[in-house]
Formats: structure tokens, sequence, C-alpha cells
């Protein structure tokens, strides 16, 4: 039996694109969690900030988690909080090999800039700052949690996805079951 295959990562990594495209080179579903998020409570992420807070959003994003690492047979694209959770790391690499999808500052500005679809960024003064200044703190902890780590930067996505089932191939066949769960960094619980 294959494991899954997550795909962590900083928001405008492309982890939804290059998950679409992993999920049909591979015969697997694709699940976001932030659309089992938006399912489970009848509205977007952006409404789940805006009405019900992060705190409620990430006690969402968990529930997610759980619920798509004890399925087989997905390429899971996780929000870009989602792995900074020990717990939700944790669980992820239970069942599924971890690549860490990254891209350059810059270009996580240049997709996503102050999207008003992303709660993190939108309504900020200097998003470039702000970019730097989370991915700075995240990068860390995104490695800890990861088998791999795929730079898209620059890269069409057919080269970023030709890289990310590479490191999939590699790691899923010297994959033996049940995986242990790995420590991760526990950071200090800030997404
Ligand atoms: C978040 C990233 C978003 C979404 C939410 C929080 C984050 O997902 O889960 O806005 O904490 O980085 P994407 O990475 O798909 O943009």
């Amino acid at each position: 039996m294959s494991p899954n295959l997550v795909l962590i990562g900083f928001m405008g990594s492309g982890k939804s694109t290059i998950g679409r495209r992993c999920a049909a080179a591979l015969a697997f579903r694709f699940r976001d969690s932030d659309f089992v998020v938006e399912r489970a409570a009848g509205m977007s992420v952006r409404a789940v900030f805006a009405e019900r807070g992060e705190a409620a959003f990430r006690a969402l994003e968990s529930e997610a988690v759980r619920r798509l690492a004890s399925t087989l047979g997905l390429v899971i694209a996780t929000g870009g909080g989602a792995a900074m959770d020990a717990a939700n790391a944790a669980c992820l690499r239970r069942t599924g090999v971890v690549v860490h999808l990254r891209v350059a500052p810059a270009e996580v500005v240049a997709r996503v800039g102050s999207a008003r679809t992303r709660p993190l960024l939108s309504g900020v003064a200097d998003p470039r700052a702000r970019v730097e200044e989370l991915m700075a703190a995240r990068g860390p902890r995104y490695e800890a949690a990861a088998d791999a780590t795929v730079d898209g930067t620059g890269l069409l996505p057919e080269e970023t996805t030709r890289r990310v089932l590479a490191a999939y191939r590699a790691a899923a066949v010297a994959w033996t079951w049940p995986r242990e769960p790995v420590p991760v960094t526990a950071g200090d619980g800030t997404p």
C-alpha cells in the first residue's frame, strides 16, 4: 500500500496546482485541507477568520488534517499554517510522504500579493515584509516536518511536479508500515 503524498509550505507556493498534477500522475485523489474546512464550516476560509477567528479556523483545520490523514490514496494540499502544529505534522507523516514546496518570497508576493482571500496578508501595509517575516519563522518548521523540500522558484509547474514526484517516489520506495511518528519541532504555537 502506497503512502499519501502531502504538500506543505507557504501560501502561494503552488500546493494546489502541483498537488492536482501529482494526483493525476499517481492516479490518487486530490484533497485540499482548506476546502475540507470550508465544507465543514459552511463558509469560506476568509469568512471563518473574520467571523469566528483564527483559533476556530485552526481547530477546524486540525480536524480536517486528521480526517484526510486517515484515508489512503490521496494527494493532500495543506493550508500554509497546517504543518506549524506539531500534532498535525505528526499525523500527516504517519500515513504520508511529506514534501515541502518552497518558493522565494518575491514570487509568493507576485502570486498572492495582498489577496483578500489570504486573511494573513489582507490589509497588510507591506505584504513583502510580512511574507518575509512569516517565511523566516516558518521555514525551519516546514523543513523539520518534511521528508524532502522542492524549490519551485522560477520553475514551470511541469518541472516542479516532476521534482515533487521524484521526491515522493524516492521516499515511498523505502516506506514500511506503520511509519512511526517522527518528532517535529514543537515551535511556540505561532502559525
Ligand atoms: C494560511 C494559509 C491558507 C489558509 C489560511 C491560513 C496560513 O492556505 O489555510 O488563510 O496560515 O498560511 P494556503 O496556503 O492554501 O493559501
